[in-house]
């Protein structure tokens, strides 16, 4: 039983009684909470020294400022000569550090994680949007060396906030025409440096969340020959966020700004103000590929995970080559209204 603070308990009981559009934050609240009580909990910021020691932070700082000029040259804004480098020294000292994108958020799978999704790196599938590179470093945080052998998955809502592979009312219009669709869903391996990379758009908001990105880590799993995975386990369930300022020039852009879903903002998503807690910092560093949000978008962030941790995090649906198909006793099925994770009922909180 976890002692819960009278801040998180007054914040439950508000959701509670305003009750969460769409659904119900209270069980995903109190697993947050449990992380971070846990004695042993440690962040990418614990690894600090041995990151910057072992010559890593630097290295990763160099791969991507690289890649970034690469992906520039590729779209035309820069001249293969003409990279710029920043200061290491700089980048070594801020690393770690509030804004500087580390993070070890134990969060929510939400309703909406579909299992049995495609590895592959590109998961625009015709998908409109500010197109994302997105470069993911995830780093074991009880030996502070990178995970070199894991998969990453990685899920979002379409530009107007609309997940595909699931139907639910809370999910746009609620209708079955994203049940077909795979897109904004896919997985990809740590590479030798334990970099996870792939190209999707900036999140839509939906209603009573903030524009974020889900991401859950798989270890020893097997990969199947229909470029699927089965086995293994999860260590980590987590979300990225987006700089409130940039997402605030995002949602002026095509189509995000034809999204007539009620628009929350970071500093009013309860999970948001949960995953900023303990020194975590799950906000993407974003930069743009040319001049404007347009051209492209590049974004990092490192996840801290220990391998050895298990997450039993529950799909709702599964991926199968006619769409998504329901997860057999899924405790999500019938979100937000008659699922059994909905909301406690009124009922207080345990864990
Ligand atoms: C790992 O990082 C090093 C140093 O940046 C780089 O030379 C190498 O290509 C990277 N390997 C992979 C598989 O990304
Ligand atoms: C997002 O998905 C929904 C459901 O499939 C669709 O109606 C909507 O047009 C999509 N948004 C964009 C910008 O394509
Ligand atoms: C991939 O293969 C597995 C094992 O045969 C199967 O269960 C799954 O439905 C397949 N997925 C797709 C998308 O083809």
């Amino acid at each position: 039983m976890v002692q819960l603070s009278q801040a998180v308990t007054a914040a439950i009981l508000a959701i509670g009684v305003f009750a969460h559009p769409g659904g119900n934050v209270n069980k995903e609240i109190l697993r947050r909470q449990a992380h971070l009580d846990y004695p042993e909990r440690r962040t990418v910021q614990s690894c600090k020294r041995d990151l910057i020691e072992s010559g890593w932070v630097r290295e990763q700082h160099r791969r991507r400022e690289a890649r970034l000029h690469d992906i520039r040259v590729a779209a035309g804004f820069a001249k293969p000569g003409e990279l710029v480098r920043r200061d290491v020294g700089e980048v070594e000292e801020e690393y770690g550090v509030e804004a500087s994108c580390t993070l070890d958020p134990e969060a929510t799978e939400g309703p909406y994680w579909v299992v049995g999704e495609l590895v592959r790196q590109n998961l625009l599938t015709g998908e409109k949007g500010a197109i994302t590179h997105l470069d993911i470093n995830v780093v074991d945080t009880s030996t502070c060396k990178p995970v070199t052998d894991a998969y990453l998955e990685m899920w979002g809502s379409n530009s107007t906030g609309v997940y595909t592979g699931v139907q639910a009312r809370g999910n746009g219009d609620g209708g079955p025409s994203s049940l077909v669709s795979n897109a904004l869903r896919g997985l990809q391996p740590t590479s030798a440096n334990g970099t996870a990379t792939f190209i999707t758009v900036i999140p839509g908001h939906y209603v009573g969340r903030t524009n974020h990105l889900h991401t859950i880590v798989h270890h020893g799993a097997t990969l199947l020959p229909n470029n699927t995975i089965s086995g293994g386990t999860i260590s980590h369930v987590g979300q990225f966020y987006i700089e409130q300022n940039f997402l605030n020039q995002v949602e002026k852009t095509a189509p995000y700004n034809t999204n007539t879903q009620k628009h929350t903002t970071n500093a009013q998503d309860f999970l948001f103000n949960m995953g900023k807690q303990g020194g975590d910092d799950p906000v993407m560093k974003i930069s743009l590929i040319g001049s404007k949000i347009e051209d492209g978008l590049y974004a990092t962030i490192d996840v801290g995970v220990n391998p050895k941790a298990r997450r039993n995090p529950a799909p709702v649906n599964m991926w199968t080559t006619s769409g998504g198909k329901p997860y057999p006793n899924s405790p999500w099925t019938g979100y937000p209204d008659t699922c059994k994770n909905c909301g406690f009922g009124g009922r207080p909180p345990t864990i």
